[in-house]
């Protein structure tokens, strides 16, 4: 059964913290309350990302997806989503869905005409949801991180 008439999807708040927390385990970031809302404040401060949430009728959040412009001095801006996840227990009800449909109208109504989302290869389940969305795989690429900081 479709749970898109059970589902409200909304702009997160601040309140959402210890829930896109817990949800961001099933993403394989784990974050504690604290740095959620550290997180959140930041983010929901700027015109440029948006947080949606997927809520149960009874209030409780089972989905979140994170969308924010992109800049580039190379190339026109565009929109990627920083994060996506649907909890364990409701995925595949059409949530995944209806979340990024309300992201997808956000970076619409910005006037940005491209979206991208990297996702990680072993992410199978992503892979077949995102091109099920109309994405295509258009690049592979090398991730390289650095702590800053430290000596070398
Ligand atoms: C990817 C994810 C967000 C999808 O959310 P969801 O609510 O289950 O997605 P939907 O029910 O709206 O699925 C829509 C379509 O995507 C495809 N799809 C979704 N999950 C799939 C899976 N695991 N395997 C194959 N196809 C899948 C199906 O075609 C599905 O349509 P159908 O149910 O009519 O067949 C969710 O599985 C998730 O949170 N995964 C773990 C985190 C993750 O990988 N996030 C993306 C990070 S880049």
């Amino acid at each position: 059964m479709g749970y898109r008439d059970h589902i409200e999807i909304r702009g997160a708040v601040l309140n959402d913290a210890a829930a896109i927390a817990d949800l961001s385990v099933h993403l394989g970031y784990p974050a504690s309350i604290v740095q959620s809302e550290d997180r959140l404040k930041a983010i929901l401060g700027s015109d440029e990302h948006a947080v949606i949430v997927a809520c149960l009728l009874d209030g409780t959040v089972v989905g979140w997806a994170h969308v924010f412009v992109a800049f580039r001095v190379q190339a026109n801006r565009f929109a990627e989503l920083g994060g996506f996840v649907v909890s364990e227990l409701y995925r595949c009800k059409g949530i995944g869905t209806s979340l990024f449909a309300a992201a997808e109208k956000w970076v619409a109504e910005k006037g940005i005409k491209k979206l991208r989302v990297r996702s990680r290869m072993s992410r199978v389940g992503a892979k077949a949801f995102y091109e099920k969305l109309g994405f295509s795989e258009t690049k592979e690429q090398r991730v390289f991180d650095k702590t800053v900081g430290s000596e070398l």
